[in-house]
């Protein structure tokens, strides 16, 4: 059996009393090959409930955050088919907690749909604010409401959230270290609210992998994300650690010229699918991976373009398959 104690409690045990870890699902996710050159890690498989992928990464500090402040509900946003606030509110009640989501339409597909539906069906409070500004508006309401929530912004990307893919990375570096993959040149991830990017950005650098490029293909221009604002975030979460009792060398901190961001693959906004998307999505059941067209088909299709090109060198590339649906 595994050990379940998180990597970065082995690797300071001073953190096991002051961040705890709420273990939700079950490490290492599986790497493989998927074609001469292009791995994968496969998140899709975490998450032992209701739903798998990276946001159950996020939510395995974020609701034992929650619980150690003693709050009862966690306040969480996001679009009308959001990955995320479908995963809060799927795995909240096992740690204790209620979950209520306010909602900000998109453009509907099938996939949106169905989060939705079953958003609705979970038993968490959902609140159909809309638009952006319409949610700002109401987030005094929202407090009130929900008696001192705990207050998670979109994607799950507050430095507790962020955690989740340090401890991913460090996952990955053990995997790298007992030869399970070759060390890649460059990890590929979709960038929604960019905690995956950060997270695995400084993970790696705390790893001794800082060599490796982590790349974000971003897929979201509704909220201000750039590689200033990133580092930012994979700074704050270091102080995190830093105050908590953790000795991060300065060196490690991701500084903005750290953070990898490809716009292109972005088409016409996010949740607009784009053809090299589509095709990528086609390809996933051959891939026996659960490609949508919001996050991870953007991201592969940008991959599997780059790497037909020669783009990434000599030295592999890992996409990071952060979907993680659930029937
Ligand atoms: C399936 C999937 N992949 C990737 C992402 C992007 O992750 P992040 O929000 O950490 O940038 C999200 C959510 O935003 C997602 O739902």
């Amino acid at each position: 059996m595994t050990d379940p104690t998180p990597f970065l409690h082995r690797r300071w045990p001073a953190l096991a009393d002051t961040l705890p870890h709420e273990r939700l699902g079950t490490g290492p996710t599986p790497v493989r090959e998927l074609q001469p050159g292009i791995w994968v890690k496969d998140e899709g498989a975490y998450g032992d409930g209701g739903w798998g992928g990276n946001k159950v990464r996020k939510l395995e500090w974020i609701l034992a955050d929650a619980r150690r402040q003693g709050r009862g509900t966690v306040l969480t946003f996001g679009a009308v088919g959001t990955n995320h606030g479908l995963a809060t509110a799927l795995y909240a009640p096992q740690a204790g907690l209620k979950a209520a989501v306010a909602v900000v339409d998109q453009p509907l597909d099938d996939h949106v749909r169905a989060n939705f539906a079953r958003l609705k069906a979970s038993g968490a409070t959902v609140h159909e604010t809309h638009t952006a500004w319409r949610t700002t508006l109401l987030v005094p309401y929202l407090l009130l409401r929900h008696r001192r929530p705990y207050v998670l912004p979109a994607g799950g990307s507050s430095p507790v959230g962020v955690l989740g893919y340090v401890e991913a990375a460090l996952e990955l570096a053990a995997q790298i270290d007992t030869g399970v993959l070759p060390r890649p040149g460059t990890v590929v991830c979709a960038i929604g609210t960019g905690g995956t990017l950060a997270g695995t950005t400084l993970g790696l650098r705390l790893a001794g992998l800082g060599d490796v490029r982590v790349e974000g293909v971003l897929v979201n221009d509704q909220l201000p994300l750039d590689a200033g604002r990133i580092a930012r975030l994979a700074q704050k979460t270091a102080a995190l650690l830093a105050r908590r009792g953790a000795d991060v060398p300065p060196e490690t901190i991701p500084q903005a010229a750290d953070i990898v961001i490809a716009t292109d693959a972005l088409g016409a906004g996010y949740g607009h699918a784009t053809e090299e998307g589509l095709a990528a999505v086609a390809l996933g059941p051959g891939l026996g991976l659960p490609i949508e067209p919001v996050y991870t088909g953007k991201a592969l299709g940008r991959l599997l373009r780059v790497h037909a090109a020669g783009g990434y060198g000599e030295r592999p590339v890992l996409f990071l398959q952060t979907n993680g649906p659930r029937s």
